[in-house]
């Protein structure tokens, strides 16, 4: 079968390595992809916003299905569109991918199907919005409605901090809003957890935890990611079915009561207090970097996985998994997650990965067999082992030995279930 990936970070990357040693795939396109992407796809330089042109190519070259790796074209509706003109493709549809497109609505389908979440409030004006604040306790947390690259939430810790968030999202910072969430503080320990959906049936698809501060201990800017490890340290069985029954399957029930379903990855991002699960948002795609872990530990052809879902069969499917943890640490260019210098060569050819160790490029591009940098977060490390610590040491081995001037990593990734 050919298929087609759509995006160029980490996580698409990943999922090329995992596709292209599948016996079902012959033929892999990329678009636009990466230097690493490359050595093993075809990388087609359409825009993923393109949906016209993603259409025609598929069309032209007899793709069998897509594979959508970011958020930004399924909240646009590209499965839609690509569905409308009869092409297979892996990924919800514009509806459900209001689960992520719109925080707001997620917090309503919580309280219509008693989804365990925080406290919330949705407000119209800075006016309305200010008089609540007099009310509140602190931290509190304050979220623009829609798709923010990740910036759109303010944990507040005093009543001037949130005066000045509402005002940031009302003026504009992340495109016109009409409306906003206050939100409960939740303290806890997060967890991501992963899900994988036919739009008939699902599966449980792993655990992960990701660093999303810049800087070692947690602190500094929010991120991307700066490295993940899997599974989470909070996943158990008891954990598990609480998730599905309370969390995961009221979500499908309520798609369904507005006569869709989801066919994709769902990433649930969770608070866990005292074993028990609370909703903080809801992805509609794999996460990056928690993808890069996730998928070196899959035994089953993800191929496979991925056209059984395309074809409603994921039931008929067992997924299997090694029993092994997985860590991931990016590498980043300096400056990351604000100003960066691109097109920094990076020397790669004298790297030798051993069994159980990944390289899996981001933001790179190549040019006349050099590759350059081309973005904030470059590169992937990840190591599969029997132990977390073992796994980071070999990770941070490498990354010594790569000895890019231009970048930094977290030295720290996984700090809370490695003892040092
Ligand atoms: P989100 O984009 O909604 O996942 O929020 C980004 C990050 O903000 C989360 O990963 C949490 O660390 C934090 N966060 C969001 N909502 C809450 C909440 N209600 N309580 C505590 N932390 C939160
Ligand atoms: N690592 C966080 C995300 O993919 O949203």
């Amino acid at each position: 079968m050919k298929v087609g990936i759509i995006g160029s970070g980490g996580r698409e990357h990943a999922i090329c390595e995992s596709l292209n040693k599948s016996d079902k795939i012959d033929k892999i396109y990329c678009f636009p992809g990466n230097a690493g992407t490359q050595t093993i796809a075809e990388n087609i330089n359409i825009d993923v916003e393109n949906f016209e042109k993603l259409k025609n190519f598929t069309i032209d070259n007899k793709i069998d299905f897509l594979i959508v790796g970011p958020e930004k074209p399924l909240v646009n509706g590209i499965v839609d569109y690509l569905e409308e003109h009869d092409i297979k493709v892996f990924g919800p549809n514009k509806l459900a991918s209001q689960l992520e497109g719109s925080k707001i609505f997620t917090k309503k389908l919580c309280e219509k199907f008693n989804i365990p979440t925080a406290k919330f409030g949705i407000f119209l004006n800075i006016e309305e919005a200010g008089k609540f604040l007099n009310k509140c306790s602190y931290p509190i947390v304050i979220k623009a409605d829609g798709l923010a690259a990740g910036k759109g939430v303010y944990i507040s810790e005093t009543f001037n901090d949130a005066k000045l968030a509402i005002k940031e999202i009302f003026d504009g910072k992340f495109g016109e809003a009409k409306q906003l969430l206050i939100e409960e503080f939740l303290d806890g320990e997060e967890m991501s957890f992963f899900i994988i959906s036919d739009g008939k049936n699902f599966k449980q698809f792993g655990t992960a935890q990701d660093h999303k501060r810049a800087l070692e201990g947690d602190k500094g800017k929010n991120t991307g990611g700066m490295g993940a490890y899997s599974p989470s340290r909070l996943e158990n069985q008891n954990l598990n079915n609480k998730i599905i029954k309370r969390i995961i399957e009221p979500t499908f029930e309520g798609l369904k009561k507005s006569n869709t379903s989801f066919k994709g990855f769902l990433y649930a991002g969770l608070m866990i207090k005292n074993n028990e699960p609370y909703l903080i948002e809801y992805n509609v795609r794999m996460g990056d970097p928690e993808c890069q872990t996730l998928l070196p530990k899959l035994k089953t052809d993800f191929g496979l996985i991925i056209n059984s879902c395309i074809e409603g069969r994921l039931s008929d499917l067992e997924i299997d998994w090694y029993n092994d943890k997985s860590l991931c640490v990016v590498l980043c260019s300096n400056g990351y997650p604000d100003k960066y210098e691109k097109n920094v060569e990076i020397i790669l050819d004298k790297l030798i990965l051993k069994e159980n160790e990944f390289l899996f490029h981001a933001g790179t591009k190549s040019i006349d067999k050099k590759i350059f940098s081309n973005g904030g977060r470059v590169l992937n490390i990840v190591i599969k082992s029997k132990e977390f610590k073992d796994a980071r040491d070999k990770a941070l081995n490498i990354l010594k030995e790569i000895d890019w001037t231009n970048g930094f990593y977290r030295k720290d990734i996984a700090y809370k279930v490695i003892d040092e």
